[in-house]
């Protein structure tokens, strides 16, 4: 099996308990995520690897239509059965593949908790370029590289052991040479930590990227 099949099917077994587990990075994620977005009114978001839909009711709230697609079944039944807003569409996919959206669709794409687990940021980007309009924004919200270079990546409990999912360490340039290879232009970088962290390195790192198309095609004319 890769890697990609090790997540997979490490979120099979924790979907029944990510929600309830005691989990500082997820609900700080969630802080996060209201603080930096919530002024936003975009008409349509595009939710990449939304798990169980910790952040969809929120999305849904700020957005007019939600599309939130992740690779996992099990991920994706306890979002449906949790998320019953008619402004939101769920749908299985693989963000390591072309995504299932039309070009420049999109006003605000997010991504949270999930790039650990993708080893090639470019793609993610270059998609993320892709299905936004022009002055649209990515909102990445992932561990921060401190963080992980202390060893910490996604882990839970099962049957009494930990498991770790497969994880893969981006450093802050990595993810700003894969927006600017992209074309999107970071607007606000933020590094968070739980209130429980004190004295440990930021356990997130967000950034919120402008998707800058339109100025590019003008400066390169
Ligand atoms: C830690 S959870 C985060 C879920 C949600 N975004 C949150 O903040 O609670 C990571 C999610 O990423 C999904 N994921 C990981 N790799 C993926 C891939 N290649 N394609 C689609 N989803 C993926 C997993 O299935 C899982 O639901």
């Amino acid at each position: 099996m890769n890697a990609r099949d090790d997540v997979r099917e490490a979120y099979a077994s924790w979907a029944a308990t990510y929600d309830t587990d005691r989990n500082l990075t997820r609900d700080l994620d969630g802080t996060v995520t209201r603080q930096v977005l919530s002024q936003l009114r975009p008409a349509t978001i595009l939710e990449t690897g939304c798990g169980t839909g910790k952040n969809t009711p929120f999305l849904a709230e700020i957005g007019a239509q939600v599309v939130a697609l992740d690779f996992s079944p099990e991920m994706l039944a306890r979002a449906r059965s949790k998320v019953q807003a008619d402004n939101v569409f769920f749908a299985q996919a693989d963000l390591t593949r072309p995504w299932p959206c039309a070009n420049a669709c999109m006003e605000l794409v997010v991504c949270n908790l999930v790039l650990e687990h993708i080893e090639d940021l470019g793609l993610v980007f270059s998609e993320a370029a892709r299905v936004l309009v022009d002055g649209g924004r990515f909102f990445v919200c992932e561990l921060h590289a401190f963080w992980q270079y202390e060893g910490k990546q996604a882990v839970f409990q099962r049957d009494g052991e930990q498991v770790a999912v497969p994880a893969f360490v981006h450093h802050i340039s990595s993810f700003l040479a894969a927006a600017e290879a992209a074309g999107l232009a970071l607007v606000t970088l933020g590094e968070w930590w739980h209130a429980e962290d004190e004295g440990r390195p930021p356990r997130l790192v967000s950034f919120l990227f402008e998707e800058q198309l339109f100025r590019n095609k003008q400066v390169n004319r």
